[in-house]
């Protein structure tokens, strides 16, 4: 496994990959992966020949009042499970190599990016969009694999990738979770015992969901309703909930199936997301 820190020797080292005729294959990360980020992995490893995988904890996305600055990181841990993954590159570019003083452009996407978590976290897709696009210039994968778990952030790059000519295929992993129905995420080391064990109600109210879908229940106010009364008694504060059409995220007048129920809450401080699809 190869650990590079440079774009000049990540584009040559892969310009010699892709002129073997290589398939690469790509998984963007902001590291400190847990099963959830191994998984994607485990799937660009299977449809590639040369996988990359990139660690960047992208400041653009933050916004200044979010948690940059105390992102969990742990290099060594990364390392040891990607190379048991059978990664053949990680890419670790510093902020000044990706942002140089000098930097002025940014890749937006109309409408989608001010749904869902755009709303509370109005420049987070732009400075997801503008990292993604830059990454994938530097590594030009075949195939890029995303979570479901971002189910909007994988919307939005395949947008990109679509609008843009872009010459990828975009995989989506499924959602990889602890044993009580958590989503899996770097963020859940910020919970105390207590938080964690009410953040459990994001994955009940989602089975709950798809549960009285499948009895009868297509009112997508009533099943709003109903999440965020159990979240609320979990001690949680509700960013959004919604139920859209999973292409274009805009809201359902009926609950149907693939419909995609979306949702972000607060245990304290921290904020998670999950979702799923009808
Ligand atoms: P990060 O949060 O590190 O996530 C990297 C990838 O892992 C994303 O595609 C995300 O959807 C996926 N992932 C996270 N938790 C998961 C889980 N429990 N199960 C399955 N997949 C999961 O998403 C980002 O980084 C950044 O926005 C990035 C795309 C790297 C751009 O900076």
């Amino acid at each position: 496994m190869r650990l590079v820190k440079s774009i000049t020797e990540t584009k040559k080292i892969i310009k010699l990959e892709k002129n073997k005729g290589k398939i690469i294959g790509f998984v963007p990360t902001m590291g400190y992966l847990h099963k959830g980020h191994l998984s994607l992995v485990h799937i660009a490893r299977r449809k590639s020949e040369f996988l990359v995988v990139s660690i960047f904890v992208n400041p653009t996305q933050f916004s200044p009042d979010e948690d940059l600055k105390k992102y969990p990181r742990d290099m060594k841990r990364d390392l040891k499970s990607l190379k048991q993954e059978g990664t053949d590159l990680v890419f670790y570019p510093s902020v000044k190599q990706i942002y140089p003083s000098d930097y002025k452009t940014y890749v937006q996407i109309k409408d989608l990016s001010r749904l869902l978590c755009g709303v509370s976290r109005p420049h987070h897709f732009r400075g997801v969009t503008t990292v993604v696009l830059k990454l994938f210039n530097i590594i030009k994968p075949d195939i890029a694999v995303f979570g479901q778990k971002d189910y909007q952030q994988a919307v939005i790059i395949k947008r990109m990738v679509k609008d843009l000519c872009l010459n990828i295929k975009i995989l989506l992993g499924k959602i990889i979770r602890e044993k009580d129905g958590l989503a899996m995420s770097s963020r859940n080391i910020y919970l105390s015992t207590q938080q964690r064990e009410n953040a459990t109600v994001l994955y009940q109210s989602l089975k709950w969901v798809k549960w009285s879908f499948n009895d009868g229940l297509t009112n997508p106010k009533k099943a709003i309703k109903k999440i965020r009364v159990m979240i609320k008694q979990n001690s949680g504060k509700v960013d959004y909930i919604v139920a859209v059409n999973k292409n274009t995220l805009e809201p359902v007048k009926r609950l149907k199936k693939g419909t995609l129920i979306a949702l972000a809450a607060y245990f304290g401080k921290t904020r998670l997301i999950d979702n799923t699809i009808l």
